[in-house]
C-alpha cells in the first residue's frame, strides 16, 4: 500500500512538502513499489515540446506490482468481485492468486498467438473479469492495451482499431445489458470488413449467442487458453514504456488516442486510489463504471488491484431488474467505499424512495462522484438518502488525460462543500487563467483551470500525433497543460467546476465531441451542414441539440429524417451520441467570414434567445429569426 494520509493537519504537510520539492516526494512514494532498478532521475520536464518523463531509468512491470509484490501476504483474499447481469446468476471471486494464474495464462495464450512487447491490442469486451484478465495480461508481456468501450458501434471501433493498428482483437459472443445483449462479435465482424491489419481475433463464450467464426482468424478464448502455463515471465518494462492507449473525445472529429506510460501511472493511480477513497485492508469497494472509460481503467483495475484492494464489478445496469439494482449490491457485499457518476444518481433519484428504504447501506463509509458536475440536488440526495447522513461524499474532478483524480476532498478529513470538487491532491498545481492566459492569483476568481507542474499520471501523448497532443493542451496558455474546463476559486480556495469551454459536451458522463455528431449528421445523404450544442438536461447533465439544414425531405417528412439521422449517428458513433433533439432549420447563423456562431446556437438550446449578445457580425439576421420561431424544447 501506498502512503496514506490521515488528517487534515497531514493532508496539508504532504501538499507543501510535494509542492517545495515534488521530485523528493513522488520518490518517496514509488518507494513503496517493486521495481527492477529504480529510476535515474524522478522527473524531466518541458511543457513546451511537451516532453514528460518520470522515474526515468526505472524497470518494473506493474503486474509484478499487484501480484509479486503483495501475494506473501494477501494471495488467499478477494482481488476481484464481480457482480453479474442477472442477480440469479452465480458472481465469482477471484483471489490474488487466482486472478495472477488467469493473467499468467492468459499472457501466454496472446504470446502463442504471436503479440510481442509494443504490439496494440484492442479490446472490445463486456464488463467480465476476463476484461480485467486481458488487460493484466497484456501489461505482463508488455502489450499495449486499446480498450474500446462496448457501446460503440463498428465504424467508431474500426476508426480506433487502425489508428492504433493493432494486429488482434479480443471480444466476446455478446454483452449482457439488463434484458438486452448486445453482439459484440457481429460488431467486431463488421468492423474488421475496414482493418485489414488484424489477424487474430479471440472470442469469450459469454451469451452463447449464435456467431460465426472466421477460419484461420477467431479463436475460441477457451481454446487459447487450453494447455497454456500459469507462469509467465513479466517482461521487464522502461518506466516511460506504453501501458495503454485510450481514446476520447476532443474538439476535432477524430477521437485522440491517449497514452499512459508504466510507472507514473502506476504510481498515481495507487497513490489517489489509497487516499481519495481512504480504503483500508478488507473493505470492499464498487466503482460503477465501464472499463471502457478511464475511470474504469484507474479504479476499478490499476488503483484498487495496485492496493490489494477488494474491487467489485458489475456486469450490468443500475436499472435491471428494478433501479435498486446499486443498492442490492451495496446490501449483498458490503460495500464500503461506492463511486458512481451524478448521472446515475439523478437517474435513481427520479424513480423515487421505495427501491431504497429497506436496503441495509450501513456498511458504506465513502460515497464518490466523477465524470461532471454534480448539482446540489442530486448531491443532497446522494449524501442524505445513500449515505444517511454518514458519509462524506468525494467529488472527484479528473480527466482521461491526468489519469488519476486531480481534485477532491478526502474523505473525513477535507470538509465538503456541495458541487464543489475542494482542494488539490499532493503533488497537484492548479492554476485559474484568464482569456490571454493571465495567473488570476488569490481567491475569488473564475476562468480556465490549468496545471503549472506535471504529475506522474499525466498522458504524454496522443497516438501518432504528437503535435496534436502539444496543440491541444500546451499551446493555449503557455508552459501549462489546459484541461479544457473552466473553474471557480472561491473564498476558501475551493475549486468548483464550471464544465468545459471547448466543443465538448458531457453527456450521462460520457466525454463528446461536437464536430464527431456533426461529422455523423453531416454523413446523411439529405443533410447539407449541421451544427451541434449542447443543452442542460435534468438526467443527463447535458443533451445534445442540433441544427440540421437538409437539402430537401425525403418521403418520410421531417420526422422520418430526424429518425434517419439519430439511426446514422447510432451506427457512426453509438446509441448514448444520439441527439436529443433535432431542428430543421433553413441555415445556420454564420459570421461574414463563414464561422458557425455557435454562442447563438447554444443560447437558443437553453431556451435563452432573449439575450443574443454582440450579433454585428452575423450575416444573415433572417436565418437568427427562423431559428427562434422553431427551437424545440423537451418534453
Ligand atoms: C471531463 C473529463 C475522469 C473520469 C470520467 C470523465 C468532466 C470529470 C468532474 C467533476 C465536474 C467533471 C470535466 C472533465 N468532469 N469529473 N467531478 N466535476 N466535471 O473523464 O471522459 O476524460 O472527461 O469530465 O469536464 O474535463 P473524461
Amino acid at each position: 500500500m501506498t502512503a496514506k494520509i490521515h488528517s487534515l493537519g497531514g493532508y496539508i504537510h504532504e501538499y507543501q512538502k510535494s509542492i517545495a520539492n515534488p521530485e523528493a516526494f513522488w520518490a518517496e512514494v514509488a518507494e513503496d513499489f517493486y521495481w527492477h532498478k529504480r529510476c535515474d532521475k524522478v522527473l524531466e520536464w518541458d511543457f513546451e515540446g511537451p516532453s514528460i518523463k518520470w522515474f526515468s531509468g526505472g524497470k518494473l512491470n506493474i503486474t509484478e506490482n499487484i501480484f509479486e509484490r503483495n501475494l506473501y501476504t494477501i494471495g488467499n483474499q478477494p482481488a476481484l468481485i464481480w457482480e453479474p447481469n442477472n442477480p440469479d446468476e452465480q458472481s465469482r471471486t477471484l483471489t490474488y492468486s487466482e486472478l495472477y494464474l488467469e493473467v499468467n495464462r492468459f499472457a501466454n495464450s496472446l504470446k502463442n498467438l504471436g503479440v510481442l512487447k509494443g504490439d496494440r491490442v484492442a479490446i472490445y469486451m463486456p464488463m467480465i473479469p476476463e476484461l480485467t484478465i486481458a488487460m493484466l495480461a497484456c501489461a505482463r508481456i508488455g502489450a499495449i492495451h486499446s480498450v474500446v468501450f462496448a457501446g460503440f458501434s463498428a465504424a467508431s471501433l474500426a476508426d480506433r482499431i487502425i489508428d492504433a493498428e493493432a494486429k488482434i482483437v479480443l471480444t466476446a459472443d455478446g454483452g449482457f445489458r439488463g434484458e438486452k445483449i448486445t453482439p459484440l462479435k457481429n460488431i467486431v465482424d463488421e468492423a474488421l470488413q475496414s482493418c485489414p491489419g488484424v489477424e487474430t481475433v479471440i472470442v469469450y463464450e459469454r451469451t452463447k449467442s449464435n456467431i460465426k467464426m472466421v477460419e484461420g482468424r477467431d479463436i475460441w478464448w477457451h481454446k487459447a487458453i487450453e494447455g497454456q502455463s500459469d507462469e509467465c515471465v513479466a517482461e521487464e518494462m522502461d518506466a516511460e514504456d506504453n501501458l495503454f492507449i485510450l481514446y476520447t473525445s476532443g474538439s476535432t472529429g477524430k477521437p485522440k488516442g491517449i497514452v499512459h506510460t508504466t510507472a507514473g501511472y502506476m504510481v498515481y493511480s495507487a497513490y489517489t486510489f489509497h487516499n481519495v477513497f481512504q480504503y483500508n485492508a478488507g473493505d470492499i469497494y464498487f466503482c460503477t463504471a465501464d472499463i471502457g472509460w478511464i475511470t474504469g481503467h484507474s479504479y476499478i483495475v490499476y488503483g484498487p488491484l495496485l492496493n490489494g484492494a477488494q474491487t467489485l464489478m458489475f456486469e450490468g445496469i443500475p436499472t435491471w431488474p428494478d433501479a435498486g439494482r446499486f443498492w442490492d449490491i451495496v446490501d449483498k457485499y458490503k460495500v464500503n467505499q461506492f463511486y458512481t457518476a451524478p448521472t446515475a444518481i439523478r437517474s435513481l433519484l427520479a424513480m423515487g424512495m421505495e427501491h431504497i428504504t429497506n436496503k441495509d447501506l450501513s456498511s458504506l463509509k465513502v460515497l464518490g462522484t466523477v465524470g461532471e458536475p454534480i448539482n446540489e440536488e442530486a448531491w443532497h440526495w446522494y449524501h442524505d438518502h445513500i449515505g444517511r447522513n454518514r458519509c462524506p461524499i468525494v467529488d472527484t474532478w479528473w480527466q482521461t488525460e491526468t489519469g488519476g483524480v486531480m481534485i477532491s476532498p478526502l474523505p473525513g478529513i477535507i470538509p465538503t462543500k456541495p458541487s464543489f470538487a475542494t482542494l488539490p491532491l499532493p503533488g497537484i498545481q492548479p492554476v485559474i487563467v484568464n482569456e490571454v492566459g493571465k495567473e488570476l492569483t488569490g481567491n475569488s476568481v473564475k476562468g480556465n483551470l490549468c496545471m503549472k507542474f506535471p504529475w506522474p499520471g499525466m498522458a504524454r501523448t496522443i497516438w501518432g500525433d504528437h503535435d496534436r497532443f502539444r496543440q491541444t493542451y500546451f499551446s493555449t496558455f503557455r508552459n501549462m497543460y489546459f484541461t479544457g474546463d473552466g473553474a471557480q476559486r472561491d473564498e476558501d480556495g475551493y475549486y468548483r467546476i464550471l464544465g468545459r469551454v471547448d466543443d465538448v459536451i458531457n453527456v450521462s458522463g460520457h466525454r463528446l465531441g461536437t464536430a464527431e455528431i456533426e461529422n455523423a449528421i453531416n454523413a446523411h445523404p439529405l443533410v447539407n451542414e449541421s451544427a451541434v450544442v449542447g443543452y442542460p438536461h435534468s438526467i443527463k447533465g447535458q443533451g445534445i441539440y442540433a441544427f440540421v439544414v437538409c437539402g430537401e425531405l425525403s418521403t418520410g417528412g421531417e420526422e422520418g429524417i430526424r429518425k434517419s439521422i439519430k439511426m446514422a449517428v447510432t451506427s457512426m458513433i453509438g446509441p448514448f451520441a444520439r441527439p436529443d433533439l433535432i431542428q430543421l432549420v433553413p441555415g445556420l447563423p454564420k459570421t461574414r467570414s463563414g464561422k458557425i456562431m455557435r454562442r447563438i446556437l447554444r443560447k437558443v438550446a437553453e431556451g435563452d434567445a432573449t439575450n443574443l449578445g454582440d450579433i454585428t457580425t452575423l450575416l444573415d439576421e433572417d436565418v437568427v429569426v427562423k431559428i427562434i420561431d422553431g427551437a424545440l424544447v423537451e418534453v
